[in-house]
C-alpha cells in the first residue's frame, strides 16, 4: 500500500457494508499494494479439529481476497497463527513462536502478523499481546471469525493496529468460503461452543454457548463434500451430542446421522466429541444402524473416580461409564474405543488414580490422550488446592502410558493376520515407499503401494504387529 494511504481518511468509515463487500474492498487494496504479483499468506493451526476447521474457513475468506498460499512464513506477506487456549503447554508454544517472528518482520516490514482463536479470546492474553508484542498487527477472537474480511480491510488500511474479541451472542454464520487441506478427509462442524463447564476447562469461557448449525446447511454442506469426492466426512463439536438442542428443527445427533448416512455415495462418517453424559443407547443404536458410521467412538472419561468425576463436573459416575462401554460393545462387537485423561487434577490422590488406570486395563482402548492437568485462569478448579507436586504426576503419568502400551500391544497382535479396509492417507514420514491408512477404528497400518492409492479405500492384511505399529500388505 502506498505510504500516503495510512493517512487517507476511509471513505467507508461508518458504513454498514457487507462482508462480502469487504472482501472486494480487500481485494482491491492488495491489488494496488501488490501489483507485480500475488499476496502469500501463511496460516498455522494448534489445538483440536475445530481449530483445524476454522482455519479452512479463514483460509476460503484469503483465497476470496485475492492471497496464495505459502508453507514459509519467511515467504508470507500474511501471517496467521490460530491458536488454542487448552492447556499452558499450548500457550507457551505460541508465545515462543510469536517471538520468532519479530526477526522476520523486522526484514520484511509489510508483512502482516496476525493472531486468533481460542488463546485470543481470553482478555488477559489480548491486553499481553497489545502491550508486549507491538509488532502483531491484528487480534480476533472465536466470535469475530464471519466478520474476518472487515478486519483485514481494517488492518491493511493501516495506520493502527486492531483487536477484536468480544464475545457475541450470534447464531452460527453461514455462507463462509471454505478452502478444504484435503480433498479426500473432511471437517464438517455441526455445532459450536459449550455449555458443560468442566471445571478444568477453558473452552466454555472462549468458545461461548451451545449453537447449533440449522439442519439444512449441514446437509448442504455434507453434499458439497460428497460431490467433491471426499471419502471420510468427520462431523465436529466439543459435545456432538446436543446436536439441535435449540435449533429449532427438533432434529438430534442421533437422527443427524441416519440422515447424513441416507445420503448417496462412497464415505466414511465420524464424529468428535461425544461426552458420556450425553452419550445415549439410542445414539449407540444409531451408530450401529448406519453402515457408514464408522466403528470407533472417542469417549473421553477423564478419571475413573466418581469423587473426582464430581469435583470435575462431569455429569456421568464411573458405573455409568463403563454400562455405555459394554452396550456400545454389546451392538458393536467390533467397535473401536478412545478416550482422553487428566492426571493430576487439583486433589486427585494416587488411589483415586489408580482408579483410573483400574479403568483403562478394565476398558482396553485402543488409544488414549493422555494429558497432567494444567491450570486454566478463570476456572472453576484453578481455584482448588492442588497440593500433589508436579514431579509427582509425572510419575502417574508414565504409569499409565506404561499401562496403555501393554493394552496397545496386546490389541496389535491380536490384528495380525486380519485383513481390514484403509482409507489411504499418505506416504509415511520416511517416504520409503510405504504408504500409511487408516482403518475405520482409527488404527493405523503401513504398507506398501503406490502413491496414486492415495485417497482411495484399499484392504490390507496386517503382517507384523511391533508395539503399536502395524505392518502389511494389500489384499485387493
Ligand atoms: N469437549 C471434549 C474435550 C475438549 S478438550 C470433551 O468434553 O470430551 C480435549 C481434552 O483436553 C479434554 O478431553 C481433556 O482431557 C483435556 N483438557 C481440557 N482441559 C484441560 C486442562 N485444564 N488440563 C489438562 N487437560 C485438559
Ligand atoms: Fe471442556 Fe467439558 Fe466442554 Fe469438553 S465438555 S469442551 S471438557 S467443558
Ligand atoms: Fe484448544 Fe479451542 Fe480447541 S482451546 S482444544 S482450540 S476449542
Amino acid at each position: 500500500m502506498p505510504e500516503n494511504n495510512k493517512n487517507r481518511a476511509d471513505p467507508f468509515a461508518g458504513k454498514a457494508l457487507s462482508q462480502k463487500e469487504y472482501t472486494e474492498l480487500t481485494r482491491a487494496l492488495l491489488s494496488e499494494k501488490y501489483p507485480l504479483g500475488q499476496p502469500l499468506a501463511f496460516v498455522h493451526t494448534y489445538g483440536c479439529q475445530g481449530n483445524v476447521s476454522d482455519s479452512e474457513r479463514i483460509k476460503g475468506m484469503l483465497d476470496e481476497m485475492g492471497y496464495g498460499f505459502t508453507e514459509n512464513v519467511e515467504e508470507a506477506d500474511f501471517v496467521l497463527f490460530n491458536t488454542c487456549a487448552v492447556r499452558e503447554h499450548a500457550e507457551d508454544r505460541v508465545f515462543g513462536n510469536v517471538g520468532a517472528l519479530k526477526p522476520v518482520k523486522s526484514e520484511k516490514k509489510d508483512m502482516i502478523i496476525a493472531l486468533c482463536g481460542c488463546m485470543m479470546q481470553q482478555p488477559h492474553i489480548a491486553e499481553k499481546i497489545k502491550k508486549s508484542y507491538p509488532f502483531v498487527n491484528l487480534v480476533f477472537g472465536t466470535f469475530a471469525i464471519s466478520v474476518f474480511p472487515e478486519l483485514m480491510y481494517k488492518t491493511l488500511r493501516g495506520g493502527r493496529r486492531v483487536f477484536e474479541i468480544t464475545e457475541k451472542n450470534e447464531p452460527v454464520a453461514e455462507g463462509l468460503p471454505v478452502r478444504r487441506d484435503s480433498d479426500f478427509k473432511a471437517w464438517l462442524p455441526i455445532m459450536y461452543g459449550c455449555n458443560n463447564f468442566c471445571t478444568y476447562c477453558i473452552v466454555p469461557y472462549v468458545r461461548g454457548r451451545e449453537r447449533s448449525r440449522k439442519l439444512c446447511a449441514v446437509i448442504e454442506e455434507a453434499k458439497e463434500i460428497i460431490a467433491g469426492g471426499a471419502k471420510e466426512i468427520t462431523l465436529l463439536g466439543q459435545n456432538v451430542n446436543s446436536y439441535g438442542k435449540g435449533s429449532g428443527d427438533g432434529v438430534g445427533f442421533p437422527e443427524l446421522l441416519k440422515m447424513l448416512n441416507a445420503l448417496e455415495g462412497d464415505f466414511r462418517l465420524r464424529f468428535m466429541t461425544s461426552h458420556p453424559k450425553d452419550c445415549t443407547k439410542e445414539l449407540l443404536d444409531a451408530m450401529a444402524s448406519c453402515e457408514k458410521a464408522d466403528r470407533h467412538l472417542h469417549l473421553p472419561f477423564q478419571s475413573g473416580n466418581n469423587r473426582v468425576l464430581k469435583a470435575m463436573n462431569r455429569g456421568y459416575t464411573r458405573e455409568k461409564y463403563l454400562e455405555l462401554i459394554s452396550y456400545a460393545r454389546e451392538v458393536m462387537p467390533d467397535i473401536s474405543i478412545t478416550s482422553d485423561i487428566i492426571v493430576g487434577f487439583p486433589g486427585e490422590t494416587y488411589e483415586e488414580f489408580l482408579d483410573t488406570l483400574s479403568l483403562i486395563k478394565e476398558v482396553k482402548f485402543t488409544s488414549l490422550f493422555t494429558f497432567i492437568y494444567s491450570p486454566r485462569k478463570g476456572t472453576r478448579a484453578a481455584e482448588m488446592p492442588d497440593p500433589v507436586p508436579y514431579a509427582e504426576k509425572s510419575k502417574w503419568f508414565s504409569e499409565l502410558l506404561k499401562a496403555q502400551e501393554e493394552i496397545a500391544a496386546e490389541r496389535s497382535k491380536s490384528m495380525l493376520g486380519k485383513t481390514y479396509e484403509v482409507l489411504v492417507e499418505g506416504e509415511t514420514k520416511e517416504k520409503n515407499g510405504m504408504l500409511t491408512g487408516r482403518t475405520g477404528g482409527n488404527i493405523n497400518i503401513d504398507f506398501p503401494g503406490d502413491a496414486a492409492l492415495i485417497g482411495t479405500f484399499v484392504k490390507v492384511k496386517v503382517t507384523q504387529a511391533k508395539n503399536w505399529l502395524l505392518t502389511g500388505e494389500i489384499t485387493e
